[in-house]
């Protein structure tokens, strides 16, 4: 592919190292976990990875970068599983991360705010609220590594969106630093602010492509007085719509999180993390986890709310979580999932969105035209039925491995992957639910964005990134 940019000559590339000293940098030709993919698929390259420890540190190298036309890939935690982080094509890129940049600079417990650097790790924020009788939402399996930058560059979801919505409904202002190299800085803690184009939502979910988000002013909740979780066994994701249906009547918006799991992800979970224990015998096909969070005593109205489904034969099964050890081992077996899926050799992992109406429908039209293309294949199909957000997992039938299989069936990965984009158009659904675009979405982006969407974006990156410099490659293609 070609960017038009250059490739860095020596005398820039000391000068971008004198910009963070010594310890602040690294040669691109060193193995460093900057390059690697959480999936195994991609593997990224560069010849130098900056580790800035301020914002004025970022400004300097994207105004040095931005006069030589020398690309920047952006790096937060490296969990991205679209490859936005990895620069695959060039090895002239400068990876930026902003791994140094991790404190957090502000708690205010009156205006309900945490201020912290990109470089945050999720789980640290978690923490820091915590300790101040908060909490912070957002959450998914990858929190101990993911870092705030990158969730909020690529609007992450995760598994509290059904309550508390995406990053960008959690954060109420940014700073970053533009392509040209100026400071934008808007870190307000206002909850109204309508004073012109609201660009920190335009750089939210912009994914590096528009700058560099260098903090964020994070909205924290007080913690909820009482959580309970548990896990039910439904016989279709049709009726986990209708138990979700009656839990929302019960219990208002109280629902923090609703999961889909079914009996084959949850056996492959056990597969690969054997010490998990499973709360039942799985003589069901399908399970719905279910966290409610609220007032001191919502722990029974759900009970109760569960007993009416059970009666109602909605679930066959239930179980609750009777202590903080009980609500854990159910979470880790959700969230360890995606690991299961990769140590289980899937080859097709999608992130859809489709209208709440449409998930049964849209499961059962996904599941059969991959049965269609090759009727022994795996599916583990998961996610976030509250949202409508499914991830359809695709594995080698049991006893192949991955990279034989798809050598002796070649093409299998994309026609798996364009059925399941097919059926996402098919129920008006969208091909990237949270995870983003990245490198490996593009195409599907152009396919299916339509003109009218890919000319305003192509306008508004010529425009604030004339130059292209600020990761090429990802989101679209100039
Ligand atoms: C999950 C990730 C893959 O929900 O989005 O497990
Ligand atoms: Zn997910």
């Amino acid at each position: 592919m070609n960017h038009n940019l250059n490739p860095p000559d020596k005398q820039t590339l000391n000068k971008l190292k004198a910009i963070v000293g010594t310890g602040g940098w690294a040669l691109g030709s060193q193995p460093t976990r900057h390059f690697d993919d959480p999936r195994g698929r991609f593997k990224g390259k560069a010849c130098l990875i900056l580790l800035p420890s301020t914002t004025e540190q970022v400004a300097e190298i994207v105004l040095q970068c931005n006069s030589s036309k020398l690309s920047i890939v952006p790096f937060s935690g490296g969990s991205g599983v679209v490859a936005g982080q990895l620069s695959l094509d060039s090895d002239h890129a400068i990876v930026l991360s902003l791994e140094k940049m991790n404190k957090v600079r502000d708690i205010s417990v009156d205006d309900g705010v945490v201020v912290a650097e990109a470089g945050c790790i999720l789980e640290n924020i978690h923490n820091t609220a915590q300790q101040h009788g908060l909490m912070f939402p957002l959450s998914m399996a990858s929190k101990g590594s993911c870092c705030i930058g990158g969730n909020l560059a690529t609007n992450a979801g995760g598994i509290q969106v059904l309550r508390h919505g995406n990053a960008r409904d959690l954060c109420l202002g940014i700073e970053a630093v533009l392509p040209n190299g100026a400071v934008y800085s808007e870190l307000s803690p206002l909850r109204k602010n309508n004073t012109g184009y609201d660009l920190r939502n335009l750089l939210i979910g912009s994914e590096g492509t528009l700058g560099i988000i260098t903090a964020a002013t994070l909205i924290v909740k007080p913690i909820d007085p009482e959580s309970v979780t548990a896990l039910c066994a439904v016989e279709s994701p049709a009726q986990a719509l209708m138990v979700f249906k009656q839990l929302r009547k019960a219990m208002g918006d109280n629902i923090s999180a609703l999961e889909l799991m079914s009996k084959f992800g949850l056996e492959l979970v056990i597969e690969h993390f054997p010490s998990l224990q499973l709360p039942f015998s799985l003589n069901h096909r399908w399970f719905l986890l279910v966290e409610v969070a609220g007032h001191k005593g919502i722990g029974s109205r759900f009970e109760e709310a569960l007993a009416n489904c059970l009666e109602q034969e909605l679930i066959a099964d239930a179980t609750m979580a009777q202590s903080q050890t009980q609500q854990t081992n159910l979470w880790d077996l959700r969230e360890n999932t995606p690991e299961a899926n990769r140590a289980g050799g899937a080859f097709c992992s999608s992130d859809t969105a489709v209208p709440i109406s449409k998930v049964d429908a849209f499961i059962e039209h996904t599941t059969n035209a991959i049965y269609d293309i090759h009727a022994s294949l795996q599916i583990n199909t998961y996610g976030h039925i509250g949202d409508g957000n499914i991830h359809h997992n695709v594995l080698p039938p049991t006893g192949h491995a991955k990279a034989t299989f798809i050598n002796e069936n070649p093409g299998i990965v994309e026609l798996v992957r364009m059925a399941i984009n097919d059926a996402t158009v098919k129920f008006d659904g969208s091909i990237s639910a949270e995870h983003g675009i990245g490198r490996l979405k593009v195409r599907d982006l152009e396919l299916y964005a339509g003109e009218t969407k890919l000319a305003a974006i192509r306008r508004i990156k010529e425009a604030l990134d004339p130059n292209g410099i600020m990761n090429p490659g990802a989101l679209i293609d100039r």
